[in-house]
């Protein structure tokens, strides 16, 4: 009984092992990126929720460039704006971009329906197929529970749990009908663990991979590309993390992430997240968790100081 038991164990922590290299090597090194447009059953357009900055940015940029018209939705039109003279720029105009103003923290269902929904039915996304990526996400500083602003607290939740959703819903119909299509949602490496003084934002990033999974499940005998990303620190707005090897820019963790769909249907997104993720399946849970205390901890202390720096400007 020991010997199997033995077996077994050593059986589980190879296999361990082998994912861990697999999900390093195999994307980033050996993958041929797939045709996006083929995978998506033909798809013309790409739908970006948060896609004035950071990663929905950068996705909306790679994406244009591939060819797909862009949806792109976020609260501010000037910014909008911006973006889209920037994306057809770089485009040579060969594309075509709707905006749509929207503030996720508004949950009225009929302002999704009018404001989003009837935009995408426009176009022809019935026959056409859509590329989604449900990007957009906000968080708070660092902190306990108790110190976060309770209207932060219910953004958060609304924001980051109810577009993934209701968009998925909304616009898995006409993939099943084709039997083809990509959704991308954006999680975080916040998800994966409890990650103290980010108490909402790691749950409902954990809402994300736990809602994804099941998609997967529901959908497995279809060809419906469903991917979770869970990056660690990119260096954007969010994060306020300056480039380093660990923090790409948003350009260089986009890069990698697009050759990754298709491959793996869970991913850090960029080969430096993916190593540290990697290490992290082969250590036993308490390890991992009084790492991630540690590090929230130096989070912590750090935004403070950064806000104190911030008041003293002011
Ligand atoms: N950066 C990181 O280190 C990191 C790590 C792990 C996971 N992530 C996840 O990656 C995703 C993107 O993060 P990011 O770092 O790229 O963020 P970012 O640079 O702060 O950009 C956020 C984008 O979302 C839009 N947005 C914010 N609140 C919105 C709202 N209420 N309604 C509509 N649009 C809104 C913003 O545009 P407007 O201000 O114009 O609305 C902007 O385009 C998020 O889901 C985040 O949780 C990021």
């Amino acid at each position: 009984m020991l010997t199997l038991l033995a077996y077994f164990t050593l059986s589980y922590i190879l296999y361990r092992i082998c994912y861990g290299i697999y999900s390093v090597v195999y994307p980033y090194f050996l993958a041929t990126p797939m045709d996006l447009h083929k995978s998506s059953g033909g798809a013309k357009w790409a739908l970006i929720t948060g896609s004035t900055d950071g990663i929905g940015k950068e996705y909306a940029i790679q994406l244009g460039k591939k060819g797909f018209n862009l949806i792109l939705i976020s609260r501010t039109l000037s910014k909008l704006n911006s973006v889209k003279e920037e994306i057809l720029k770089e485009c040579k105009n060969n594309i075509e971009i709707e905006t749509i103003t929207f503030d996720f923290t508004n949950a009225n269902l009929d302002d999704y329906k009018k404001d989003i929904l009837s935009v995408i039915e426009k176009k022809d996304i019935g026959i056409l197929g859509l590329f989604v990526l449900n990007n957009v996400g906000l968080a708070n500083d660092p902190d306990f529970l108790h110190e976060i602003d309770l209207q932060l607290n219910a953004n958060i939740i609304i924001v980051n749990t109810l577009p993934v959703s209701i968009l998925s819903a909304a616009i898995l119909p006409q993939m099943i009908k084709r039997n083809a299509g990509i959704i991308i949602n954006i999680s975080s490496g916040g998800g994966a663990v409890a990650f103290p003084y980010f108490s909402i934002y790691s749950s409902t990033k954990a809402y994300i991979n736990h809602f994804s999974k099941i998609l997967r499940s529901e959908y497995s005998n279809t060809n419906i590309i469903i991917q979770t990303i869970s990056p660690g620190h990119v260096a954007t707005n969010m994060s306020s993390e300056k480039i380093s090897y660990f923090s790409p820019s948003a350009k260089e963790f986009v890069e990698d992430a697009i050759k990754t769909i298709g491959f793996v249907p869970e991913t850090a997104g960029c080969l430096p997240h993916q190593i540290k993720a990697a290490f992290g399946m082969l250590l036993p849970h308490f390890m991992i968790e009084f790492l991630i205390k540690n590090f929230a901890k130096k989070m912590k202390d750090a935004a403070k100081i950064r806000k104190g720096n911030e008041t003293k400007q002011q």
